[in-house]
């Protein structure tokens, strides 16, 4: 199954004549954000980052440092109020609304702390409605929905409601649904923050694996045995991004 997406994954990346992939897959130069106000927030100080293709990097941080306001901007959720972000070499204060839609839903993968799983969909239909922008055909979003269960080895609960998995079996869906369309890079928001230490160390090893097939992978977290998985970290305090590890 893995090598099956990296396949897809390395054709869909394949330079093409008339373009030459970056070497980045996200390069942020004096990125900030501040939010309005009185006074206003400055979430984000103007911030330089630089992550290579199928890198693995955490983001770790107290509790209101900038965290979230960093990932919603990687995650073209938010936009900078200053600097610039590149996406795949593409400038992003470039694209339309209709086109980060469109990369949202077809390049970039999410996982969340709580899940964010409609509570009376099974798992299967949870996984598959994030094919709707994919694919008009039901049979097919809901065979490539299957499959990414059985990526996270959950083939047997694929008609159970949320309601009544596990938190480590709920992740797992989130996963799924976050790679069913062949993200290019995965963004995950404290994905561990409501698991005890087994099921954090499943979804752990799924992100890594996810990582060898070729996928970026963000991930934020207040687990210092989950930053120590990731190949780099950075640190945000009071909105100041800085580099532990070099890449
Ligand atoms: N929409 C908003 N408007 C104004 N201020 C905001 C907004 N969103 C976040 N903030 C503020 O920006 C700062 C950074 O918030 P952010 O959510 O990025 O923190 P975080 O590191 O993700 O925190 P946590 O670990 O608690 O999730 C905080 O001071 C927060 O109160
Ligand atoms: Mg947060």
């Amino acid at each position: 199954m893995i090598s099956r997406l990296r396949t897809r994954r390395l054709r869909r990346n394949a330079p093409t004549s008339e373009s030459t992939p970056s070497k980045w897959a996200v390069e942020l130069s004096g990125c900030a954000r501040t939010y309005p106000g009185v006074p206003p927030v400055e979430a984000l100080r103007p911030a330089n980052l630089s992550v290579a293709h199928g890198d693995y990097i955490a983001v770790v941080g107290p509790s209101g440092s900038g965290k979230s306001t960093l990932l919603n901007l990687l995650g073209l959720l938010d936009r900078p109020t200053a600097g610039t972000y590149q996406l795949a070499g593409h400038n992003t204060a470039d694209l339309s609304e209709r086109e980060r839609t469109a990369i949202r839903g077809h390049r970039i993968g999410f996982v969340f702390q709580s899940f964010h799983l409609l509570p009376h969909r099974t798992a299967l239909e949870n996984v598959a409605l994030a094919q709707l922008y994919v694919t008009p055909r039901r049979a097919a979003r809901s065979a490539a929905a299957s499959a990414a269960l059985q990526q996270v080895s959950l083939t047997h609960r694929q008609h159970a409601l949320p309601t009544v998995l596990s938190g480590g079996e709920r992740q797992r869906v989130a996963i799924a649904r976050a790679l069913v369309n062949t993200p290019d890079l995965l963004l995950c928001d404290e994905p561990t923050g409501n698991l005890d230490s087994t099921n954090a160390a499943s979804v752990m090893d799924l992100l890594e694996e996810l990582n060898a097939t070729g996928v970026t992978v963000i991930v934020i977290t207040h687990d210092p045995a989950v930053a120590a998985r990731a190949h780099r970290s950075v640190t945000i305090l009071d909105g100041h991004l800085t580099e532990v590890t070099a890449p």
